[in-house]
């Protein structure tokens, strides 16, 4: 049993990494396993450019999607996510809001905007926050920091089977090239890009299956001196 930490020192596993290297079902069965919060920080990218287009903001405009994000109202239930009290989870999954979300990841003060909320996720006894930029800007301190990886091909399969699963069409080679264009955008953007934190253990999940990811990320934070 691991000594209780002091609040200040709340853990935090930070999972990285680019888009369908399946971090959220990981994030998600790590924190179940441990009785952590879980924060998906994609989640807020994607209510950002859901309300964004509601509110026909141009994606370019990044000091008026800032506005927009110091008023949106947002919150999480039961794994469930709301935007102004109504459950958007099932809409926020499509392609296109997550390559508007991609999109409006670009501009620094929308970043900036949004970090108060994600370090607000940091509540006892611990959290697993999943992202791009988890290990690197938004929990510096983190207790482990993981980026994961996965081959091309392996990751269109994910996301291919996820969307299907969710009632959308999808297509693998579209999916394919959406997936390349998202992780250069992701990669070569000046604010935050992702890119594994100095001090994370990478893992690539292509020949693994989501327990043996978990299990290996559970043996690393285990393996983390109190
Ligand atoms: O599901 P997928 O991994 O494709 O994306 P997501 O985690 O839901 O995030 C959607 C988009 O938000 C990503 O393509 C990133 O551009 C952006 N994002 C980010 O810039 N920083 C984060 N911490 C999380 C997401």
């Amino acid at each position: 049993m691991k000594p209780t930490r002091p609040f200040h020192q709340t853990p935090v596993i930070t999972i990285d990494g680019p888009t369908a290297s399946g971090k959220g079902t990981v994030a998600a069965s790590v924190a179940a396993t441990l009785g952590f919060h879980l924060l998906d920080s994609g989640a807020l990218y994607r209510l950002t450019a859901l309300a964004s287009a509601r509110y026909n903001i141009e994606p370019e405009d990044g000091d008026a999607l800032a506005e927009l994000v110091a008023e949106l109202h947002i919150t999480f239930r039961e794994g469930c996510a709301q935007l102004d009290g109504v459950d958007v989870s099932t809409e926020i999954r499509a392609e296109e809001i997550g390559n508007r979300a991609s999109a409006i990841a670009v501009h620094g003060q929308v970043r900036t905007a949004l970090i108060a909320r994600q370090r607000a996720f940091r509540k006892p006894p611990g959290l697993v926050a999943d992202g791009r930029d988890m290990g690197t800007v938004i929990f510096p301190d983190a207790t482990l920091k993981v980026f994961l990886t996965a081959s091309d091909e392996a990751r269109a399969a994910r996301r291919h089977k996820q969307l299907i699963q969710k009632g959308f069409s999808a297509n693998m080679e579209d999916l394919l090239r959406d997936l390349r264009e998202r992780d250069a955008r992701d990669s070569n953007r000046a604010a935050a890009p992702l890119k594994p934190a100095v001090d994370a253990k990478t893992l690539d999940t292509s020949g693994l299956s989501i327990d043996q990811a978990v299990d290996q990320i559970i043996g690393w934070f285990n393996a983390v001196p109190a």
